[in-house]
Parts: structure tokens; sequence; C-alpha cells
């Protein structure tokens, strides 16, 4: 296990030398306030505080399995509503038999089951990204990924109550929130194919949930109090926070975040954002945690700890984790910590022996499929679903 405290000073101090520096600087928006301690979010730093933006430091993140809500990364894309629990309502529209409107109460009717599910955003890992190209938009380092225990009545239960026409094939969802886009004011969305809604069998792990519940907790106001979304496997935007409307519908949703964000566009001009489609799935992905870029470390033997997330594809598990001190050419298995589930990420330690040639560790991981994370990945404007070999230099 790590030593928390320690650690997690270690890294703060070197977590504001990288980013007030490095790669931050690169893209022009350095800034000493923007990485300032929220009083707030005390474990976290904050890339922005309207809209909110923070993550853990690295060894903070991998300290336990189910991550603490306060070590829980926030990424908000406008202001941060606070909701009264007693007026709130959601209404079930759209291509159902009969629309509902559920209070708080009525939504706890529903059976309650809990999972367990990592919820990562497509932008996690944006940083590395910008070094090979500037890409806009908030420099995750590797912390905008969770795990966390979510319980709330399961999407598949409210639409069946609900009742499903013949011709639905999407659920849209939209938040209370208020985002502020090329001159336009609008609610944040997201969107599913209901073939997802109805894959997992009623509470299993993949089970997408309106979860009003985060590790045994009211969700708090940044995490979507009173409820949001959870979809396993899906990149975070689809996860809509102060859930506010479910739309059921013939097509995935004109949200902007639907239609023009989360896509993998070489330029991002309007042509080829139209032609691409939504992101769902997250990719396999593997990072180091622990040391932290810049460690100075003596030559022997060193704990290098991390997280490996499987891609979000039914009954897919990570399977192995390797771990380099020589620039790839030989590999050391790592030791996996937990369960090998789906949809959950994995945590990971490896012994390592180090030498003064030792410049650079590195970790890649392999699913139960055999698919080995990507050494390189190609480039992409929005800078979205980084998951190649991740390195950390070291002196
Ligand atoms: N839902 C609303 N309403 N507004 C948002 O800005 N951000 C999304 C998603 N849900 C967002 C939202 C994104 S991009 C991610 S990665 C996750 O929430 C982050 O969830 P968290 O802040 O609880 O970690």
């Amino acid at each position: 296990m790590i030593d928390t405290s320690a650690a997690s000073l270690i890294d703060r101090r070197f977590f504001l030398r990288q980013f007030s520096a490095g790669a931050i600087g690169l893209i022009g928006v350095s800034s000493h306030r923007s990485f300032a301690l929220a009083a707030d979010e005390s474990r976290l730093f904050v890339h922005s505080k309207a809209p909110m933006n923070a993550e853990p430091t690295p060894p903070d993140l991998v300290r336990s399995w189910v991550t603490p809500v306060d070590s829980f990364f926030i990424r908000s894309h406008g202001n941060t509503p606070q909701v009264d629990a007693d007026s709130f309502r959601l209404s079930v529209e759209g291509l159902v038999e009969t629309p509902l409107t559920l209070s708080l109460a009525e939504l706890g009717k529903f059976p309650q089951p809990e999972i367990v599910a990592t919820l990562t955003c497509a932008g996690n890992r944006r940083s590395e990204h910008s070094r090979i190209k500037p890409v806009k938009g908030v420099q995750w380092r590797e912390g905008a990924i969770g795990n966390a225990k979510w319980r709330g009545a399961s999407l598949s239960d409210v639409l069946k109550k609900a009742g499903l026409r013949e011709s639905a094939k999407h659920v849209w969802f939209e938040g209370l929130d208020t985002v502020e886009d090329g001159g336009k004011t609008f609610a944040f969305g997201g969107s599913i194919p209901l073939e997802k809604v109805f894959q997992a069998k009623d509470n299993s792990p993949g089970s997408v949930l309106l979860a009003t519940s985060m590790n045994d907790q009211p969700l708090t106001a940044d995490h979507g109090f009173p409820v949001r979304m959870v979809v396993p496997g899906y990149i975070g935007a689809r996860s809509v926070k102060w859930l506010n409307k479910i739309v059921v519908s013939d097509r995935p949703s004109p949200n902007h975040f639907v239609a023009d964000v989360y896509k993998l566009v070489d330029q991002g001009t309007l042509l080829e954002v139209a032609e691409n489609a939504p992101i769902y799935r997250m990719p396999l992905n593997s990072a180091i945690c622990t040391p932290t870029a810049g460690t100075t470390l003596q030559p022997g033997r060193i704990e290098v700890l991390g997280y490996a997330l499987p891609p979000g594809v039914p009954g897919v598990t990570i399977s192995l984790v390797e771990v380099s001190s020589d620039r790839g050419q030989t590999w050391v298995k790592a030791k996996l910590t937990a369960n090998a589930l789906e949809y959950c990420w994995q945590l990971w330690s490896a012994e390592i022996a180090t030498t003064f040639a030792t410049k650079e560790l590195i970790v890649r991981a392999t699913d139960s499929r055999g698919e080995v994370q990507p050494e390189t990945v190609r480039w992409n404007a929005k800078g979205y679903l980084f998951n190649a070999w991740h390195h950390v230099p070291v002196n």
C-alpha cells in the first residue's frame, strides 16, 4: 500500500512544478492560480474553478481501489447547480407509452442496485496528447479517472415502467446545468444506444444507473446531486450529472456534446464533425502513478504502482500489466491487486530494478481478449482517448 500522506505531499510539489512549467505552458495556459488547491476540494488540483475541473495527484489516485469522493476528479462544462431535493422532478418522455414525472421518493421505490464502475473522462491524459501537438481543452494528466460504488434505480427498470415504443433506439439525458459555447447557452446532454441499457442483466456490473449515491453517500453537488447517470464502460460525458430529463428517441441526441463535441476528428471541420459518430466506449489504458515524473531514483529496486482500465466491452477485463525500465526492451509482469472485473479499473504494483541508466519507466496493459495497449496513438484535434503506453521520465 502507498503511504498516502507522504506520497501526496511530495507529489503536490511535483504537480505544481510540472504543470506550471511544463506541458501546460506548451499550450499557453500556464497559470499558478489555476493550479492552486481549492479550499473545498483539498485533495484535488484545480485546473479551473468555473467551470470546476480538478484531478487528484497520481499517487493519491491509486491509494485505494474505490476512489474516495475527495480524491475523485471533477469535470464540469458549466455551472454547478444547487438543486432542491424536495421540489426536484425527473421527466421521462419521447417514444414511451406513458411519460413519467418522478420525484426522488418515487425514484427510490424502484429496486436500488449497487454497482462498482470506473468513470473516465474522454480527455484523460490530454496533456500527453498536447506534447505531440497542442490540443485545446483541460490539460488532464492521468487523473481524470476514478472508481466508485454507485447506487440508484436502473435505467432499464425506469424505461420498462414508462413502456417503450417500437421505434425507440436511443436514450437522451439532459442536465440542469447551463453551458455556454459559441455564443449560445444550453444544457449539457448525453445519449446512449438503447441496446446498451438492456445489454447488462438486471443488477449486474454493467447496469446503467440513475445514481443517487456514490460510495454510500448522497452525491455531492460537484458529482451531480441529486441524480446522475452512470454508464459503465462509456466515456464520462455520457454519465450526465444533475439529471433533469430523459428522452427516448429513434436517433442520437442533437445536444452539442453528442452531435459535435465528443468525436474523434483530425481537423475538426464542420464536415468532418458531421461525418463522424459520437464516441461511446473507453479504450484499454494504463498509467504509472508512482513514482511520478521527475523523481530521482537510486539504483536498486523500486515499487511502481498504477492503474489499468479495461475497454468498455462487455466481459472484457485486464489480464496483464507490464512495466519496463529499459525503454521497452524487457518487461516485468506487474502484480494485479484487485479482482479482474469488467468496467472497473485494475490496480497493480511491480518491483523494478533500476540503474544509473534508467531514464524512464513505461507501462502497457493487455486485456482478456489478448489485445495490447498501443505503443503510440494517432493524434486527434480534440485530444480524446489517449491510451498510448504511459512513459514516466525519472532521474
Ligand atoms: N453532466 C453535466 N450535466 N454537465 C457536465 O459538464 N460532464 C461530463 C459528465 N457529466 C458533465 C456531465 C463529463 S465530460 C465527465 S468526464 C463526467 O461527468 C465527470 O463526472 P465527475 O465530475 O463526477 O467526475
